[in-house]
């Protein structure tokens, strides 16, 4: 088996250290030890055991994301960030030959990962004029014998458009109809601007999540997926194949923080999030020439679209080489004619990023609008 080359991944590999504005990464910026210390009073003891492993994820966190989602033990699998429960999911339930319907504009590796283990896309289009919603007339026409799942992001990624528990509920009956599960990777749904319900609950659907985006703690990389049991036992069975247990320290301090300072984190992501979405805001208005946006409704990313005939590519590496602003190719998402540009960073950075961005665009009034 070849893993196909994420694209998305490759391309912040090589530009995000030398970026002097870096509006391309989707995380709130990392909790230092001493905030941590802080909001938690938790240190590890001196003479705390790191040799330990708890194979089924720490009991501390499964415990916590058992309140958080109002389940039971049996039903959550910890992981290594969303990215494994992600491919623990699509490795469980899918097979060769069997199909998948995504979400398209998407994240990468929800259609690369499943496609890499054999599995048969079909895309879902989700569109910049109907402000990305998702489109459920248009999912009833892709199913066939052979869909096994649809996989959605709620918020979406790359649009940061919110996805209401009517409509995945709706998702899911439809895909029930067709013997059919749901994922919905909700990394980003704590970050919304007004508390949201996770879609755990419905027979068929799946949620994956992480700390890593929305309560700063990226480099613990705690994830989790809950699902209904069954679901939950296939998981687990297959994570003995990949990283067996997820790091034991990492969930027990992933668990204290959410145990303790859930609420002050996502406020503390809020606070950051709200200065940030205004100074967008503001610049959007004032640039209705250089990109238009559907305003995200929480998050850290948007998905605005521009008018120039150029790749998205050749647009990003322009706007890379001569201003030294890094946002994220459109084609990435698989959408052409867009970027995806984030506001996780310090608001200085943001301000300054945006005019270096509208001097870059600017610069490229000789090319024919599309
Ligand atoms: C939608 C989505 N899922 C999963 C991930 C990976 O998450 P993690 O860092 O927790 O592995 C990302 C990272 O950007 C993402 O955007």
């Amino acid at each position: 088996m070849q893993a196909p080359r994420i694209d998305l991944f490759e391309w912040l590999l090589h530009h995000a250290s030398t970026a002097k504005y870096n509006l391309a990464y989707s995380n709130i910026s990392g909790l230092t030890v001493e905030e941590f210390t802080e909001l938690t009073s938790f240190l590890l003891p001196n003479t705390f055991d790191l040799g330990v492993n708890q194979q089924y994820g720490a009991s501390e966190l499964k415990e916590c994301l058992r309140s958080l989602y109002d389940c039971t033990v049996n039903n959550i699998v910890t992981t290594t960030g969303a990215s494994e429960a992600n491919y623990l999911v699509f490795s469980s339930l899918l097979s060769k030959g069997d199909e998948f319907i995504v979400e398209q504009p998407g994240y990468q590796p929800m259609w690369l990962t499943p496609e890499m283990l054999g599995a048969q896309r079909i895309n879902w289009p989700r569109t910049f004029e109907n402000e990305f919603r998702v489109d459920l007339e248009a999912l009833k026409n892709l199913f066939t014998k052979k869909t096994k799942l649809v996989v959605l992001t709620n918020l979406h990624n790359p649009s940061g458009v919110y996805t209401d528990a009517t409509t995945i509920k709706a998702v899911a009956e439809v895909a029930c109809d067709h013997d059919a599960f749901v994922l919905v990777d909700e990394i980003f749904l704590d970050g919304a601007i007004t508390k949201k319900p996770s879609s755990f609950g419905l027979p068929n659907v799946l949620v994956t999540s992480s700390a890593t985006k929305i309560y700063g703690l990226g480099g613990l990389h705690s994830g989790w997926i809950v699902a209904p049991e069954e679901i939950a036992m296939r998981c687990q069975r297959m994570k003995a194949h990949t990283t067996g247990a997820s790091s034991y320290v990492s969930e027990i301090m992933t668990a204290r923080l959410l145990k303790d300072a859930r609420d002050t984190v996502m406020k503390r992501f809020q606070k950051q999030a709200t200065t940030n979405r205004a100074i967008l805001k503001k610049w959007m208005n004032q640039n209705p020439d250089i990109l238009t946006w559907v305003e995200p409704e929480g998050g850290l990313v948007c998905f605005p679209k521009y008018s120039l005939k150029l790749p998205s590519v050749d647009l990003c590496k322009h706007l890379f080489e001569t201003q030294k602003v890094l946002v994220n190719p459109g084609a990435y998402f698989n959408s052409e004619g867009f970027i995806r540009l984030s506001f996780g960073c310090d608001s200085e950075i943001l301000q300054n990023g945006l005019e270096a961005l509208a001097i870059g665009m600017q610069n490229l009034s000789h090319v024919r609008p599309m």
